[in-house]
């Protein structure tokens, strides 16, 4: 059964006279409140500089547009224009058996990790002088992150 209105009325009529002695510390509480969920939350929440998660989106949106015309990856990846790139972090540079690279790629001494995918990928003709990737590379160090994190997942496609 629903109160009638005349029973409710005396509530709305009550919040106007709220500023009562004991309010004022009842608003020093709930001014603290959303501070300390603030600092937890931004603890939680704010990127760390040392893993710098990517978008796998992002990143599959990047490749399509500016690696793939040249490397596959996935299950039936094969070496095309250049070397496929599955399960490449942790491989040595130039080391793909269906690919015949550049004497630069495979000299160079390099094994690939997310540091020196993003070097390489920053600059290919400095980390690799005389290498023959002819892209110019990419700027944005957010367009790399997402980059890593997309070539990641094809960490145990097979090759
Ligand atoms: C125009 C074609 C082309 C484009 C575009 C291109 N690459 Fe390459 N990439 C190559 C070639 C060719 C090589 C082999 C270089 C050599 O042997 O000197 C290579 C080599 C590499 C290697 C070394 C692989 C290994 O087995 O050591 C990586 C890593 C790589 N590319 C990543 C990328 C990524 C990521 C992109 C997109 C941002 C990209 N490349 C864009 C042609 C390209």
């Amino acid at each position: 059964m629903a109160a009638p209105p005349f029973l409710l009325k005396p509530s709305f009529a009550c919040m106007p006279q709220l500023p009562f002695p004991g309010a004022l510390s009842a608003r020093g509480v709930s001014a603290v409140i959303p501070g300390v969920v603030f600092a937890v939350l931004s603890a939680v929440f704010s990127p760390s500089p040392v893993q710098a998660a990517g978008d796998v989106q992002a990143g599959r949106a990047s490749f399509q547009s500016k690696c793939a015309s040249c490397h596959k990856v996935g299950p039936s990846a094969r070496a095309s224009f250049g070397p496929h790139l599955n399960g490449l972090f942790g491989r040595r540079a130039g080391s793909t058996t269906d690919y015949a690279y550049s004497a630069a790629m495979k000299g160079s001494g390099i094994v690939w990790s997310t540091d020196t995918l993003r070097a390489f990928l920053h600059a290919p003709g400095k980390v690799v002088p005389d290498n023959k990737m002819r892209f110019w590379g990419i700027g944005s160090e957010r367009e790399i992150d997402n980059l890593l994190t997309y070539l990641q997942t094809f960490q145990s496609a097979a090759r």
